[in-house]
Order: structure tokens, then C-alpha cells, then sequence
């Protein structure tokens, strides 16, 4: 069936034809940016309505390793780019500590508009938004795959525990290509909020670099 994209206005469709939608848009889009312009124009997700742009992505498309995190903020929607704010310093440096930057990393997110107040995005919110980070991570195929935090640890790798029992652990990522060696660990803003568990993210970020190395 057709992808069903409303036209621009129009309110958008109920959430199972939009998850349908997302699905069968998603499958179609051969590179990045035709992913990226195929987001632009994509009304199945209310979220769109209220930010102020798309927050696709940053970094090197070209990297071995991707990190995904929840949901742009208040810093994101302004600039278009994941990760500038607060989080995203600290961000920067955590994987600064593990001689890497920008230029050497992918990042985005699964949910790809800010939502609004930055509250917690809904079930349905994030079904629909799935289909695009999967395609997503499957046009980088990286080597690594790196979640941050819980929501995008369960959306992406399917648990169903909390991060402090997920973290660390090394499991396997189908990309629809092949298998790909993905990862949890604390998002930057959790350890903005509880320093104590940057030991813990020093543990993880150890054993990324070990897996990069080979
Ligand atoms: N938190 C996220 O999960 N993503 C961002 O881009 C910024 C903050």
C-alpha cells in the first residue's frame, strides 16, 4: 500500500495508520538524505506540529560508532542538532575521553522533534518515530551501537529492565543488514543529575573503546 502522507495542515492520522505509514516511508528511503527530506515531509507524528524543526542528526555518517538518545530538548529544537546542550557538553566529553569527537561519532536520536516542554514522549509517539531511527542506524551501519539512557535502550535494543541492570552489557543489534554489537549505558543528563554513576559510564565507555579497537 502507499505510504499515507497527509497533505501539509492537515490533522494527522490516527496512530495505527501512522506507525503503518512510518513503517512502509522508512523501508524507501535509499540514502541519509533522502531519509532526512522523506522526515521533512512526514505528518504522521504530532510532535512535528509543535517543535520548531527536525533534529536529524550529527556527526560523521561515515563512523563506527552511532549513539542514540531519547528526544531533542529546549538547546536541540533551537539548533537543529542533537546533543548541544548541557547534556550534550558532557556528552562531548564522555566520549572525548575515549579520543573521540564529532567527527568521529553519529548521533541521533529516536524521537527526532522536540517535544513539547520536554515531556516524556508517548508509546505511540515513539512506535511512529521507530521505523525512521531503525533505517537510520541501518544506512550508518555502524560497528558500534550505543544507547543512551532508558527509553532509548528499550525502544532500540527490546528491554524491558531499567538501565542500572541493562548498562554495560554487550547484545546484539539486527540492522535488517546484518548484527551489529550494540551497547547501554547513562544518558548525559542522568549523570548531570546523579555524578556518582559517571564510575559506572567511565566502565562502559572503557569497553566501547576495547570493541573499537579490534
Ligand atoms: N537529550 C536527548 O536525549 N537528546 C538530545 O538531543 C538532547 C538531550
Amino acid at each position: 500500500a502507499p505510504a499515507i502522507i497527509p497533505p501539509r495542515g492537515e490533522p494527522p492520522p490516527p496512530p495505527d495508520a501512522a506507525i503503518a505509514s512510518a513503517r512502509e516511508a522508512a523501508r524507501t528511503a535509499p540514502t541519509l538524505q533522502a531519509l532526512r527530506e522523506l522526515l521533512e515531509s512526514f505528518d504522521g507524528c504530532a510532535l512535528k506540529q509543535t517543535a520548531s524543526r527536525l533534529v536529524f542528526a550529527d556527526g560523521n555518517p561515515e563512523a563506527r560508532i552511532m549513539l542514540v538518545g531519547e528526544a531533542p530538548g529546549r538547546d536541540e529544537d533551537i539548533e537543529g542538532l542533537p546533543f548541544v546542550g548541557r547534556s550534550g557538553k558532557l556528552l562531548d566529553r564522555m566520549i572525548g575521553a575515549i579520543g573521540l569527537d564529532r567527527s568521529k561519532v553519529y548521533i541521533a536520536n529516536v524521537i527526532p522533534w522536540r517535544p513539547p516542554g520536554n515531556r516524556t514522549p508517548t508509546p505511540q509517539e515513539t512506535q511512529i518515530c521507530l521505523p525512521f531511527i531503525r533505517r537510520q542506524i541501518e544506512l550508518v551501519d555502524p560497528d558500534v551501537l550505543v544507547t543512551l539512557g532508558n527509553p532509548s535502550t528499550q525502544a532500540l535494543l527490546g528491554t524491558t529492565e531499567g538501565i542500572m541492570r541493562t548498562r554495560g552489557k554487550w547484545r546484539d543489534y539486527d540492522t535488517g543488514k546484518r548484527t551489529i554489537r550494540a551497547i547501554a549505558t547513562f544518558h548525559p543528563a542522568y549523570l548531570l543529575r546523579s555524578p556518582s554513576y559517571k564510575r559506572l559510564s567511565w566502565q562502559d565507555l572503557r569497553s566501547i573503546a576495547t570493541v573499537l579497537a579490534v
